[in-house]
């Protein structure tokens, strides 16, 4: 069986619905999928779906796109849908200057802000970094001993940067970039990081994995994430199927049951 940590299947380009997307990844093998939040509307709907599919699980936070403006009310939401049944942690949330959609100082307040929320509800996260590492990293050591898990989704940096990160107790997740023709640095971190630190997902519906670039991605495609990996690290592919899987289950604490 496979976790599919990171699946935006809330988003509008899921048309066909959420038990669909979710049948066909069980025919895959992925038994399990964590919808993360950007915004209280996407976390809410994430949540309400989790309530209702087998499988699927959700998270609450707000994007570093999301960021600019937002007050006390939206933490207060967030808080709030983290207490709702199969709401597994807070994420997505982090800091991104590739695209500078909010402002710097608006990230960081609210990043901070929401990693304070995960220390007083003793709850995992899942970060977002884009042209940020230094900085993201720099807020989250300064987190490390206090919240149970930090989780960084779709990690882009060196595996240099992972080996001092790892040490600090974070997991990587690898998503489709791992599979692409040119990658350099993911391949490098799936070579490097211990299969005890690695999570694996898909990003959907963006990032797809080869062969599937130019389509829209979905839960069922996180199997080849997960073959790039076993073949990289030579191991075999069940071998990264179970080690990732119980991995995310065991930081969102997860049962197998889904
Ligand atoms: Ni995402």
């Amino acid at each position: 069986m496979i976790v599919d940590c990171h699946a935006h299947i809330e988003d509008e380009a899921f048309g066909e619905g959420v038990a669909a997307v979710m049948e066909r990844a069980r025919e895959a093998g992925v038994e399990i999928v964590i919808n993360p939040g950007y915004d209280v509307r996407s976390s809410l709907i994430a949540a309400e779906n989790a309530a209702t599919h087998r499988g699927l699980y959700a998270m609450a936070g707000i994007h570093p796109h999301d960021a600019a403006g937002v007050g006390d009310d939206e933490l207060e939401e967030i808080s709030k849908i983290l207490s709702m049944p199969r709401v597994v942690g807070i994420g997505e949330i982090g800091l991104d200057y590739y695209r500078d959609f909010s402002p710097r100082d608006e990230q960081v307040r609210v990043f901070r802000a929401q990693l304070e929320l995960a220390k007083a509800s003793g709850c995992p996260v899942q970060i977002h970094s884009r042209d940020a590492n230094l900085e993201t990293f720099n807020i989250l050591k300064e987190y490390a001993q206090d919240l149970p898990a930090i989780v960084l989704h779709c990690y882009s940096g060196s595996a240099e940067m992972a080996a001092d990160l790892i040490k600090l107790g974070f997991f990587i997740s690898l998503g489709g970039p791992v599979t692409y023709r040119n990658a350099r640095k993911p391949v490098e971190v799936a070579r490097d990081v211990p299969l005890d630190r690695l999570l694996v997902e898909t990003d959907s519906p963006y990032l797809p994995p080869s062969p599937h670039r130019g389509e829209r991605n979905e839960p069922a495609y996180v199997v080849e994430v997960v073959r790039k990996i076993a073949d990289i690290k030579g191991v075999p592919v069940e071998e990264v199927a179970q080690a990732t899987s119980m991995n995310a289950m065991e930081v969102f604490s997860i049962s197998p049951e889904g």
